[in-house]
């Protein structure tokens, strides 16, 4: 079975997961579902990043000893991935052995190629990006990511030879156009490529929240050199060659706008130093603001995604964030929206479809579809078409057209049914035939149409399956399942999925927190 190995950034644990650090991932876990819709053996890897010196200080000013901090915030990101339906695989977090291991053979292997050397290192450094500044990226003395003032550093590092990669790393964007998506973001890096690259600082002096550097643990290994090491010591770097033989180089790392020169430029010439293959592919997706104002936990903007996953379940959070934001681009969360959409698409639509088909069959069929002998109807070239394009969309990374191609096959069913008529049909014994068809072809389309949200809204999908799937339907689905089945089946009524909200006007209290 073919592999494929994915990754979202690790997160900082300075405080809790907000909805921009939720978008990244229920993005990438829709990719990962996908994928294993696909029938791909599918490895998704997350993590938390805690080396941080803002890790550090959070953890001294709650006064909790920075491990123990780290350890509960472990606990506090699963259980909000958990019940926003995250279906990773591994969860690494860089205070682990198995990541120091990594760490450490990495820059190891970079010195043994001659790539480190010590030297001083003087200027603006922002932690709260934990990154070397330049005097050209600030603006008027601000990082102009955090709007705030850089500490100034002076101090004995380390030094790794970026300068040395530069045409290696052209080189491969060339050969490699799908390396860095979207086009937007690859545009930036060759930018910044043919600006020129300048050796970076690899390690910071009197430190001891970090790794130590392995030929001079006086210093720790600068956090991002840490950081995304983790890709390759989850799967076994350092550690377990098997595994790691297995699974490297990862297809896909998920990551945000703001971090593509760490994982386009830096991560790839330390692999090359390594000796390591590239991973395949990096997708740079936008950022998600709230009501039109940017969210970041330094910014003390943020909303907290279980506020919406307590309200309304996971899945119409998820669909909003994969339907309404093009992937790639920046997007906008409002109640307003959110609701205007939780009516529209799914307590209106997709909701109010599943619960007349099953009415009708009940009412008309007593539950029962038998397989329409003069099937399959016009809905099945629908399917077939809506399908496709589904798939095209996926394998490109547009997940907003894959739920745009599923949304296409509910309206279609809508327009179907108001089209066939079913109730008038019933009251014509002549036309029992074509009730039949009606009624099987409507239950079969929405069929098809789970099939195909099943990455995008896993709950619900499921229970959509149960109740129009009938025999043979599975809860992990596979893409064969939305081929069009002419078959008998079971219909089964239940609950309204997703109650009309009556008066869409609330917006929470809380709806902005201070982080
Ligand atoms: N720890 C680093 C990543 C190291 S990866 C080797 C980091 N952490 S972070 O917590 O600041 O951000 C984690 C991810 O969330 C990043 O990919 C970042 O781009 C993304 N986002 C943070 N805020 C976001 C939004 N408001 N919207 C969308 N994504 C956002 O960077």
């Amino acid at each position: 079975m073919a592999r494929y190995f994915l990754t979202t950034a690790i997160d900082y644990v300075n405080s809790r997961p907000h909805l921009g650090t939720a978008y990244e991932k229920i993005t990438a876990d829709v990719i990962a579902r996908y994928k294993r819709l696909s029938g791909f053996e599918t490895h998704f890897l997350m993590g938390n990043d805690e080396h941080s010196q803002n890790v550090y200080r959070r953890a001294r000013e709650l006064g909790e000893e920075p491990l123990a901090y780290c350890d509960r915030m472990a606990q506090e990101f699963r259980e909000v991935w958990a019940r926003l339906e995250i279906s990773f695989d591994d969860f690494i977090r860089t205070t682990e052995p198995r990541h120091r291991a990594g760490v450490t053979r990495m820059i190891e292997r970079m010195e043994a190629a001659g790539d480190l050397y010590e030297g001083f290192y003087e200027g603006p450094y922002c932690v709260s990006c934990e990154a070397f500044k330049q005097e050209k990226d600030l603006v008027d003395g601000l990082c102009p990511i955090h709007m705030t003032k850089p500490d100034w550093i002076r101090e004995k590092n380390h030094f790794f030879r970026l300068s040395k990669y530069q045409a290696r790393l052209q080189a491969h964007f060339d050969a490699h156009p799908e390396f860095l998506v979207p086009e937007v973001r690859r545009n930036e890096i060759l930018r910044l490529l043919e600006g020129g690259l300048e050796d970076i600082s690899i390690s910071r002096a009197g430190q001891h929240w970090g790794i130590p550097l392995p030929h001079d643990p006086s210093s720790v290994v600068y956090v991002w050199a840490d950081a995304l090491i983790n890709y390759a010591s989850a799967v076994g770097y350092g550690g377990d060659e098997q595994l790691f033989r297995a699974w490297w180089p990862a297809n896909l790392h998920v990551i945000g706008k703001d971090i593509t020169r760490f994982h386009c430029v830096i991560w790839p010439a330390m692999l090359m130093s390594a000796g390591l293959e590239l991973p395949r592919q990096v997708f740079g997706h936008g950022w998600v603001h709230f009501k039109g104002q940017k969210m970041s936990k330094s910014l003390g903007t943020v909303l907290e995604p279980l506020e919406a996953a307590d309200r309304f379940g996971p899945d119409p959070l998820r669909l909003y964030l994969v339907k309404e934001i093009p992937y790639g681009n920046d997007g906008d969360f409002s109640w307003e929206r959110f609701e205007e959409r939780y009516n529209v698409d799914l307590a209106n639509n997709l909701g109010n479809l599943v619960s007349r088909v099953a009415a009708m069959v009940d009412k008309y069929r007593n539950g029962v579809l038998v397989a329409p002998a003069a099937g399959p109807g016009r809905l099945a070239q629908v399917a077939a078409e809506a399908a496709a394009a589904y798939g095209t969309a996926m394998d490109g990374f547009a997940l907003h057209e894959g739920a745009a191609a599923a949304f296409r096959l509910i309206d279609a069913t809508n327009e179907y049914i108001a089209e066939t008529q079913p109730w008038a049909l019933a009251k014509d014994p002549g036309r029992s035939a074509e009730l039949d068809l009606a009624l099987h072809d409507a239950a079969e389309a929405v069929r098809v149409a789970a099939v195909l949200l099943q990455p995008i809204m896993p709950v619900s999908a499921v229970e959509i399956l149960r109740r129009v799937g009938g025999t043979g339907t599975t809860t992990e689905p596979r893409i064969a399942d939305a081929a069009w089945r002419n078959a008998a089946r079971t219909i089964i009524k239940g609950e309204p999925l997703w109650p009309r909200l009556e008066a869409p006007k609330s917006t929470p209290s809380q709806g902005a927190r201070q982080s």
